[in-house]
């Protein structure tokens, strides 16, 4: 009802109101199992052996041509919001995690894997962080995408579990919501791991706190794809395997789920 006579007074005021009701609601135990069910109903959880069977035929999924501009009819609502001081806690959970913590952010040659049409750059921008930003996506018309947006940046073509770039070259490596969706992650972790100087962000990943990792398939943009929500300890140990520590994180999202609490975490190592 609130929200109706908001819309009669215009789309900024219904959004804010949207967005204060979400926060009064947030702690009402009714409202997170609410979310928690209607979150969960895109996903059909599968076996790891059924996992392993598909990753093959599901492996190119995001590489789709439809899906660039599917998706940056959504982002591009995002950014105009973002640009207009909306405050987006997907957005901010990494660039707050990053100014925190990297006093040298605006020298840093950063990396972005998984980049999509880049859109992260632009984020960056917008908060007035000017570092030195390149990303790498697997799929060709995401990168095409990325060089027609924004032509001022480098974008290649590279699968995340096997990067061409050499030891050590980015002083910060994103992971941008990328090892979630392949089955491989080990060896997409320890590629981020390998070409990273100082840090790392896992940025956007799904853990719960003492299970997983559980392996889903998804509809995304027309296409089905894979999803794995992680256990986060097994997560943090493959990390440490790979010499990165966990120094920071922030919290996207999160409720409970099947006496497990599930989060969407952005995450920031320190390579030793
Ligand atoms: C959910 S989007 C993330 C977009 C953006 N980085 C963000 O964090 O909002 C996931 C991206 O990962 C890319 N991706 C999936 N598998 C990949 C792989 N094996 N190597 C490189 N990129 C991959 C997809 O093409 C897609 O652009």
């Amino acid at each position: 009802m609130l929200i109706l006579c908001a819309e009669g007074l215009g789309i900024n005021y219904s959004k804010m109101l949207r967005v204060l009701i979400k926060r009064a609601l947030s702690n009402n135990c009714h409202f997170k199992r609410f979310r928690a069910k209607r979150f969960f109903r895109q996903y059909q959880e599968i076996s790891a052996q059924e996992a392993e069977a598909v990753t093959e035929m599901l492996s190119n999924s995001w590489k789709d041509t439809s899906i660039p501009d599917q998706q940056f009819q959504i982002v591009n609502d995002q950014l105009t919001d973002y640009r207009n001081g909306h405050p987006d806690p997907t957005f901010d959970s990494l660039t707050n995690i990053l100014t925190r913590n990297i006093p040298e952010l605006n020298s840093c040659k950063i990396l972005e894997i998984g980049c999509s049409s880049g859109y992260l750059s632009e984020i960056f921008r917008i908060k007035g962080i000017f570092s030195r930003y390149q990303g790498c996506d697997y799929s060709p018309a995401f990168i095409k995408s990325a060089r027609k947006l924004y032509p001022y940046n480098q974008w290649d073509v590279e699968d995340a579990t096997a990067l061409s770039y050499q030891d050590d070259s980015f002083n910060l490596v994103i992971s941008g919501c990328c090892v979630l969706h392949i089955f491989d992650y080990a060896a997409a972790i320890a590629q981020a791991a390998r070409v990273a100087r100082k840090y790392v962000v896992f940025h956007r990943t799904p853990v719960f706190n003492n299970k997983g990792p559980v392996f889903y398939l998804k509809h995304a943009y027309g296409v089905k794809m894979l999803e794995i929500h992680f256990c986060e300890k097994e997560l943090s140990r493959l990390m440490a395997s790979e010499g990165l520590s966990i120094i920071d994180e922030e919290i996207i999202d999160s409720f409970f789920c099947d006496e497990n609490s599930f989060s969407i975490k952005t995450y920031l190592c320190v390579k030793s």
